[in-house]
């Protein structure tokens, strides 16, 4: 009957009288009149508010009021002039927080992940070579990456916790004579920060640029683009900067890379993240005209600069040496603790992501998961090379303080009482 209703209706609207259709709706069940097969899914129903955490994991961090409150502004037009000024806004901040001069300095649209494909995608064609230096899970994604673009990849590898001498980087890329060389400065997965001075001067000898992943470090232990010799450098805006996930800063040189971009071959693979079109949008190429190539997300970038700010005013000099101050604050707790750290050598502990050996009788998943239940307080297991092995506690730009210390020392002691007992 209903059926015959809505076919009935259809004629008449075919026919150009369709006066019967508000008379006759209303006296129908909603959904049966429906054209759609599936319905507004009940879930959806329920107000969603997320759970306020102690976010002391390697990322994201807990994300400042002033920064959350930038973002719930009003959304304008991605290519309105105020919107221009804030990407000019954001390019200024981050060359301070890179210590650099380069123009080609933006932030993309995605996460640290999309910064890592933007810099390997546009400084490596098909069938050139790539050196990845892989001391935790980092050097093995950019080497996947590399891969997948059909680049010759070679990697050096050391053991999780460890680092390269910049012996073994140099005969490496003369063995290998690769066009680009990767590097991360914080090894979020094992907890080491890598040392960076000599390093682009021995690329540059070899002819080879040299791009470094800083998305854990940029802000919490020292970093300078140009006096290093980087040639491309990225980060992440969820982590040092209190962010939320989503946009990720990047910075080529103009010495190398420019040389690179407009001599390729080939065009990148990927268009939306292709550098010509991307340094246009950015204003970075000296070229009048500004041309849309994707819809830039205006929130987060409100966000972003925001976050950008808040580093320029504390000073970088000012976050690195809280950072290390913080992270010496809780390496002591952790030993005192009789738990011991996975990196030895004092020199090679990133202050933003601490790793600690995992203790043993222990299980680590029971240990984060009753902390994160009891506490209210995220730290966390392993990744790549370092699973099983540590418990990573990162404390990232406003959480870099001794109460954060002081709570996770807390949470842990009171997880090995209970984890313990729970055993015997
Ligand atoms: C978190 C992290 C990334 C990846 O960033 P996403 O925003 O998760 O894509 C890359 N490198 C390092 C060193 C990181 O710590
Ligand atoms: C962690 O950061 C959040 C957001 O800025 C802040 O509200 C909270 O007080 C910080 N906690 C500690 C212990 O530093
Ligand atoms: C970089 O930008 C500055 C300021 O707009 C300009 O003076 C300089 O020539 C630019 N450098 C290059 C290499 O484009």
């Amino acid at each position: 009957l209903i059926r015959t209703t809505v076919f009935s209706c259809a004629n008449i609207i075919a026919k150009g009288r369709c006066n019967c259709i508000i008379s006759t709706l209303p006296t129908r069940p909603a959904l049966a009149m429906s054209s759609v097969s599936v319905p507004p899914p009940k879930c959806l129903q329920k107000t969603f508010v997320a759970p306020r955490r102690h976010m002391f994991g390697p990322g994201p961090s807990n994300v400042p009021p002033r920064i959350l409150a930038a973002g719930a502004e009003p959304v304008i037009g991605h290519m309105h002039p105020e919107m221009l000024e804030i990407m000019s806004d954001i390019k200024s901040g981050i060359q301070y927080a890179f210590q650099t001069e380069n123009n080609m300095t933006i932030a993309v649209s995605g996460t640290g992940h999309t910064a890592m494909e933007c810099a390997i995608f546009n400084a490596v064609e098909p069938g050139e070579g790539v050196l990845t230096a892989v001391n935790g899970i980092w050097g093995e994604r950019a080497a996947e990456m590399a891969e997948r673009i059909g680049a010759k990849v070679n990697s050096i590898v050391t053991t999780a916790g460890g680092y390269f001498t910049s012996e073994e980087i140099d005969q490496a890329l003369a063995k290998h004579k690769p066009v680009l060389f990767f590097l991360t400065h914080g090894e979020s997965s094992t907890g080491v920060v890598h040392p960076l001075d000599g390093i682009g001067d021995i690329c540059h000898k070899h002819n080879c640029l040299f791009l470094v992943d800083c998305v854990a470090s940029m802000g919490g232990a020292p970093l300078y683009m140009d006096k290093q010799g980087i040639d491309i450098l990225y980060s992440g805006s969820q982590k040092v900067l209190n962010a939320p996930p989503g946009t990720a800063p990047i910075s080529f040189s103009e010495r190398h890379f420019l040389m690179k971009v407009f001599n390729r071959k080939t065009k990148p693979v990927s268009f939306f993240l292709d550098m010509t079109w991307l340094a246009n949008y950015w204003g970075c190429d000296g070229k009048p005209a500004r041309i849309y190539h994707h819809t830039a997300p205006v929130s987060a970038f409100y966000a972003l600069r925001e976050s950008l700010a808040i580093l320029a005013e504390q000073g970088l000099e000012n976050s690195w040496q809280r950072h290390r101050e913080v992270a010496e604050y809780l390496h002591e707790g952790v030993e005192n603790m009789g738990l011991k750290l996975f990196v030895k050598d004092k020199n090679a502990r990133l202050p933003t992501v601490t790793t600690i050996v995992a203790p043993p009788g222990y299980d680590w998943k029971e240990i984060t998961s009753y902390i994160m239940k009891n506490h209210n307080l995220e730290i966390s297991g392993g990744l790549g090379p370092s699973v099983g092995q540590v418990l990573r506690v990162g404390l990232m730009g406003g959480n870099s303080s001794k109460a954060s210390v002081d709570m996770v020392l807390e949470a842990l002691r009171d997880a090995l009482r209970y984890c313990h007992k729970s055993k015997v």
